[in-house]
């Protein structure tokens, strides 16, 4: 079994913590770095959801739902030991039969374990799967970083053609188009395959020791496992010195080299404006060629930074025990989605608000009422009711609060003699109607905002 990283904590402050983790405090308050979605931001998330599902179903991709926490190793294998998010922050725990867990960090490695779980190996190619859902990373909350947030991600399996590389593009783009989302800016490199990444992985490694003493201490542990990740370090000086580091397109091999110029050519071709990106190696390891990022025009000062990003992943299937396959897909975070389309004022499609009262008066009225809010609910009219009070006046402030067009009373002779009467909230006037007639006459009435 892979061994995980475990930050050193002495004996006694571990038995310290855990015995303060046990005592509960009040008021009890969500885990840091997570967050409630309240319903006041219910409408972006259905958006998202929404958007994300007609483009990727527009593309003829199939939802995908993995379990939440998987086997660790998955994760080592998949997104790579040397990589801050198993180093640093992936969530591990052992169940009560000694497996060890983690919550998954990302949903690539998750897919790809079901894609290959599920013989979906023998499906026509390319295999198109798409999903929604949490992830977990232990890191510093900040804004747009959080320990808990959300994805939408997409996977195309069994593809190398640059198209699908543009393609794959195209759709982010669209999903970002459909949200409203304006001023950004997509991010491209490629960093090669498992012939010449090596070669440039040492020329980097040259070039870094020749300038050690002027990393930060960070880097200077990377250096030794990771050097790709040091040219996407945010601190100045190491941005300096990334600034001037060989460039892995200048050291591609020539297939991949071919593949990222028909890559851009594509781009180029379809009008996708893009910034050639040097210094984009992508966190995970399990990247091959095309890489990319969309990222606000704007930044706000200490804002994290990428909407959504993916690649190319033509290992990683091979890599956990499948037949070589190359793949490609991103993903966008919607905690970063939502703060966008908010500081940009983005409109979202107005919810259908109730525009019926249902008021009620007596008991047997309100037993009549909860079968005819059903009724009314089925027909597709939007109603509210307030069946906890009893008296009209509460009943009637709740409506105008709503400010409903229609009232629908119900009291007990109504309720006996099969009738309703439909109040016009804006002029007061009444009319008495059947109960049998009442559907009828307030779509209609609905309809031509009568
Ligand atoms: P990633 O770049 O690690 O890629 O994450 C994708 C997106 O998730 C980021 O661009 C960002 O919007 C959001 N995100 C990441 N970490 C956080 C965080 N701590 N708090 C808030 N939002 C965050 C992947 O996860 C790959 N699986 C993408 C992929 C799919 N590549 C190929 N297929």
């Amino acid at each position: 079994m892979a061994k995980i990283k475990k930050k050193k904590t002495g004996k006694k402050t571990f038995k310290r913590k855990k015995k303060e983790a046990l005592k509960v405090r009040f008021p009890l308050q969500a885990p840091r770095g997570t967050k409630d979605i309240l319903p006041k931001d219910a409408p972006y998330w259905d958006f998202i959801y929404q958007v994300a599902k007609e483009v990727l179903e527009s593309y003829n991709f199939q939802f995908i739902e993995t379990p939440i926490f998987e086997d660790a190793n998955l994760f080592v294998r998949g997104v790579g030991r040397e990589t801050d998010i198993i180093e640093k922050e992936i969530y591990t725990f052992y169940d009560k039969s000694g497996c060890l867990l983690a919550l998954r960090p990302e949903g690539t490695a998750s897919v790809m374990r079901a894609y290959l779980e599920n013989g979906m190996e023998s499906w026509p190619k390319p295999v198109r799967l798409y999903y929604f859902g949490p992830m977990f990373r232990y890191d510093r909350p900040q804004a747009g970083r959080f320990r808990e947030f959300h994805q939408i991600g997409a996977e195309i399996i069994g593809e190398a053609d640059p198209i699908i590389d543009v393609q794959s593009i195209q759709i982010l783009e669209k999903i970002f188009a459909g949200l409203g989302l304006k001023n950004l800016s997509l991010q491209m490199n490629s960093i090669g395959c498992n012939v010449c990444r090596p070669r440039y992985e040492k020329l980097l490694k040259d070039y870094y020791q020749l300038n050690r003493s002027k990393l930060c201490k960070q880097c200077r542990q990377r250096l030794k496992k990771n050097v790709l990740r040091l040219l996407d370090c945010k601190e100045e000086k190491c941005q300096q010195l990334a600034n001037n580091a060989p460039q892995t397109v200048d050291h591609l091999c020539e297939d991949c080299g071919n593949h990222f110029k028909e890559v851009l050519g594509l781009l180029d071709d379809f009008q996708i404006s893009y910034n050639l990106n040097s210094r984009l190696v992508r966190g995970l390891n399990y990247y091959s060629r095309t890489v990319f990022e969309i990222w606000p025009t704007y930044l706000e000062e200490g804002a994290q930074s990428a909407l959504g990003g993916g690649g190319r992943y033509d290992y990683l299937l091979k890599e956990l025990g499948g037949k070589p396959t190359p793949a490609i897909g991103f993903s966008a975070g919607c905690e970063r989605i939502i703060a966008k389309m908010q500081s940009d004022n983005v409109p979202l499609p107005m919810r259908p608000q109730p525009q019926v009262f249902l008021i009620q008066l007596g008991n047997l009225a309100k037993k009549k009422s909860l079968q005819f809010f059903e009724k009314l609910r089925v027909a597709g009219i939007p109603v509210a009711e307030s069946f906890g009070r009893d008296s009209i006046k509460a009943q009637l402030k709740r409506a105008d609060r709503m400010q409903v067009k229609w009232s629908l009373i119900i009291g007990q002779k109504e309720a006996l003699d099969g009738t309703v009467i439909l109040r016009n909230m804006e002029s007061g006037m009444q009319e008495i109607i059947d109960q049998d007639k009442i559907i009828p006459i307030l779509l209609k009435r609905l309809k031509n905002h009568l």
